[in-house]
C-alpha cells in the first residue's frame, strides 16, 4: 500500500496519524449523481455490476466528482445469492427481489455449488479495471453482505419491515438456518480473500439486519459467522471495516472479532462507542444521511459534531450512518466533503493541546 497516492484512509484505519479525517460515503456511486444516472438510464442495474468496464467507471465518479478519499468498487451484496442460483431483480424505486426465497431444507439443497472465479468473475475483473485506472490515487473497497444479512433476503426474497420469515426459520428450524449461514461464511470469506487478492486494499462487511435481533440471537445467528468470516479472510495489511446498523449491545463481544474498524449507524455516539472500546479499534460513520437534505449552513454545523465527538487523535474515518439517500443534492454532498476535510484539521495537530 506503500504506492498510494493518498492513503489517509489506511492510516486511519490502523490509527495511525494522519492530517486530517479521511471521508468516503457508503454508496457513494448511486442515483444522487447525475453522472450515474446517465449511464444508468442506458443500461439496467445488473448490467451495470456485469459489465467490469462500466462498474470501474462508476466506481470511479465519486472520486473524481467529490474528491473522497477511497473508492468502494460498485457492485451489490445480493450478487452471491444469484451466483447461488436464485433469480435477482432489481426494481428502480422498489428495491431487490429475489425469486423463489428459500423456505425448506430442498430449497436450500437446489442451490448450486459454485466457483467465484467463474460466476463472480464479473466483480474481480471490475476491481483489476478500476486499480489500473484509479492509479493508486485512493484506496479501493470491495465488499460483502454479513452471512446474516443475505440470510434475510434469501428467506424473506426482498427487504421487510418485519422480517417474519427468517424470524420464524430461526425459530422453527434452527438447524436449517445455521447450515444456510455456515454456507455463506465459506463463500464470503472466500469471496472477500478473492477481492483483496485482485488488489482492494480494504473490505467491509455489511450487517445491515443484525439490529432485528434479540441480544442472544444476534450472538448465535449473525455475530458467530461474521467472526468465522473474518477469521477465514486470507489477508496480509489489508483492512477490515465491519459496519453494523442499529447493534448497540454487545459491544465487547464483537471486538474480540479481530477487524480493524467499526462502521456506525448514526443512532450511536462516537465518543461514547471510542470510549467504551478504549481505541482497539478504528470507528467509521456516523452522520445521519438525511442531513444532506438541510442547507448548507445546518451541514456544515451537523459535519462539525462527528469529528467533535470522537475527539483528538487518529481513528475515525468519516462517513455516513447508511446508504446515502438517492434523492441528495449532489452540491450537498460535494460540501460535506468540503467541511469534513476543513473541520477535521483542528482534530489532528498539537495546536488543539494548547486549547
Ligand atoms: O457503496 C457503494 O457505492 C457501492 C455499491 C453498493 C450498492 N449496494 C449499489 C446499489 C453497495 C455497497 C451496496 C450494498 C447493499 N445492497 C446493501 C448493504 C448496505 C445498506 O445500504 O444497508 C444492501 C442491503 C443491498 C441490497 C440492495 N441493493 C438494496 C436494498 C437496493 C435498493 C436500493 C434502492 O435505493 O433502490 C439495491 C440496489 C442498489 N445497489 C442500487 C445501488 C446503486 C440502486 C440501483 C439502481 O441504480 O437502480
Amino acid at each position: 500500500m506503500k504506492n498510494l497516492k493518498n492513503d489517509l484512509f489506511i492510516r486511519a484505519c490502523k490509527r495511525l496519524s494522519v492530517e486530517r479525517t479521511p471521508v468516503w460515503i457508503m454508496r457513494q456511486a448511486g442515483r444522487y449523481l447525475p453522472e450515474y444516472r446517465a449511464i444508468r438510464s442506458k443500461y439496467d442495474f445488473l448490467t451495470m455490476c456485469k459489465t467490469p468496464e462500466l462498474a470501474a467507471e462508476v466506481t470511479i465518479q465519486p472520486v473524481d466528482i467529490l474528491d473522497v478519499d477511497a473508492a468502494i468498487i460498485f457492485s451489490d451484496i445480493l450478487v452471491i445469492p444469484e451466483a447461488m442460483g436464485m433469480k435477482l431483480e432489481i426494481h428502480e424505486g422498489k428495491g431487490p427481489v429475489l425469486h423463489n426465497p428459500i423456505k425448506n431444507e430442498n430449497d436450500f439443497r437446489s442451490l448450486r455449488e459454485f466457483d467465484i472465479n467463474d460466476k463472480l468473475k464479473f466483480v474481480l475483473n471490475a476491481i483489476s479495471i478500476t486499480k489500473n485506472e484509479l492509479n493508486n490515487r485512493v484506496p479501493l473497497i470491495g465488499f460483502s453482505g454479513s452471512p446474516w444479512t443475505l440470510l434475510c433476503y434469501m428467506v424473506e426474497g426482498k427487504g421487510s419491515k418485519d422480517f417474519t420469515k427468517v424470524k420464524s426459520l430461526i425459530y422453527n428450524n434452527p438447524n436449517l438456518a445455521h447450515k444456510i449461514l455456515d454456507k455463506l461464511s465459506d463463500i464470503i470469506s472466500n469471496f472477500l480473500s478473492a477481492k483483496i487478492d485482485y488488489g482492494c486494499n480494504a473490505v467491509q462487511i455489511f450487517d445491515t439486519w443484525g439490529g432485528i435481533l434479540a441480544q442472544k440471537d444476534f450472538i448465535e445467528f449473525d455475530l458467530q459467522y461474521i467472526q468465522k468470516v473474518v477469521q477465514s479472510i486470507s489477508r496480509k495489511e489489508e483492512i477490515i471495516i465491519i459496519f453494523l446498523k442499529v447493534v448497540h449491545h454487545n459491544l465487547d463481544k464483537i471486538i474480540k472479532t479481530e477487524f480493524d474498524v467499526l462502521a456506525l449507524d448514526w443512532t450511536m455516539n462516537l465518543g461514547e462507542v471510542r470510549k467504551k472500546l478504549s481505541d482497539k479499534v478504528a470507528l467509521q460513520g456516523n452522520l445521519d444521511p438525511t442531513v444532506l437534505y438541510a442547507n448548507v449552513d445546518k451541514i456544515k454545523n451537523e459535519v462539525k459534531q462527528i469529528p467533535a465527538s470522537y475527539g483528538k487523535g487518529s481513528g475515525h474515518i468519516f462517513n455516513l450512518g447508511q446508504g446515502i439517500l438517492p434523492d441528495v443534492n449532489p452540491e450537498n454532498v460535494k460540501a460535506l466533503v468540503k467541511f469534513v476535510k476543513e473541520e477535521s484539521k483542528i482534530y489532528h495537530s498539537n495546536i488543539l493541546n494548547e486549547i
